[in-house]
């Protein structure tokens, strides 16, 4: 098992991505946080994790858009668990518009969930993984940070400083011992991505259309999502710091 005796904060763990990478992760021998601003979804997905002998399931409520809500959840974990092996900030949400059609408040909570979001994450889980000798931090972020997607501006930018800010994370950190890489997904079938659909005016038109925009020429699916975050949240990608795992089907290699 990859992350036995592992204590893991999985952020946004509720649902899709999160949620698929709280399965694997305690399917791989850690104890489990699944963090999440909806806390019954996360105490229904805690419940359901296929804990192993020894190691603990818990749902614990979050915003990550507040400093303190944070700081809490790191503070509880540590006090419960004794420790913070890793942290997946992950939380984090879409927005389809272009510059000039994004309100000034939408600018602001996008930036305040998937950038801040991070910030709090690390500025607070940082300090306890330095005391404990070292740990692994790994952030959701996007293809959306890495190209341009049309109708995402406020998105791609959010994604973009998740992405820079990692890497700078992981220069700072890499002779304490704290790894720090991220993911960089492409189109994937989470609860957010149907929620989305289901709003379009032809979804069918959109599925086909963001499909064949990955060479796959399908979404990709939570799982697959979740084995990358493993990959970064264990000793196997021991020599990665401040890297960008892609698994996006190809969208970025065309
Ligand atoms: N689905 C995709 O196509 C895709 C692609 C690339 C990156 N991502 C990123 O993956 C991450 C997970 O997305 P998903 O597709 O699984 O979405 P999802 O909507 O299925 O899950 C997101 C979870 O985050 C929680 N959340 C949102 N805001 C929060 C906050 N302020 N505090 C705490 N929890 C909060 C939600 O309650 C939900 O449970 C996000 O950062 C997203 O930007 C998704």
């Amino acid at each position: 098992m990859k992350l036995q005796h592992k204590v893991a904060v999985i952020t946004g763990a509720a649902s899709g991505i999160g949620a698929a990478t709280a399965q694997l992760f305690a399917a791989e021998g850690a104890s489990v946080v699944v963090a999440d601003k909806d806390e019954a979804a996360a105490q229904q997905v805690a419940q359901a994790l296929p804990v192993r002998a020894g190691s603990y399931a818990v749902a614990m409520p979050v915003d990550v858009a507040d400093s303190s809500s944070v700081q809490q959840l790191l503070h509880s974990t540590h006090e419960q668990f004794g420790r913070v092996d890793v942290l997946v900030n992950n939380a984090g949400f879409g927005l389809a518009s272009t510059v000039e059609h994004t309100s000034e408040e939408d600018w602001a909570r996008i930036m305040r969930v998937n950038v801040d979001g991070v910030f709090f994450g690390c500025k607070y889980a940082i300090p306890l993984m330095r005391e404990q000798g070292g740990g692994v931090i790994v952030n959701t972020a996007s293809v959306a940070g890495l190209v341009g997607l049309r109708d995402r501006a406020a998105y791609c930018a959010s994604k973009g400083a998740v992405i820079a800010l990692t890497r700078a994370m992981a220069l700072d950190h890499a002779a304490e011992n704290i790894r720090i890489n991220c993911v960089a997904p492409g189109t994937v079938q989470s609860p957010y991505f149907t929620d989305m659909l289901a709003k379009a005016d032809d979804p069918q038109a959109l599925l086909q259309q963001l499909s064949a925009r990955q060479p796959v020429m399908r979404l990709g699916q939570p799982e697959e999502i979740a084995k990358a975050i493993l990959f970064l949240a264990s000793a196997d990608s021991s020599f990665s710091i401040g890297s960008v795992l892609v698994a996006d089907g190809g969208l970025t290699a065309a």
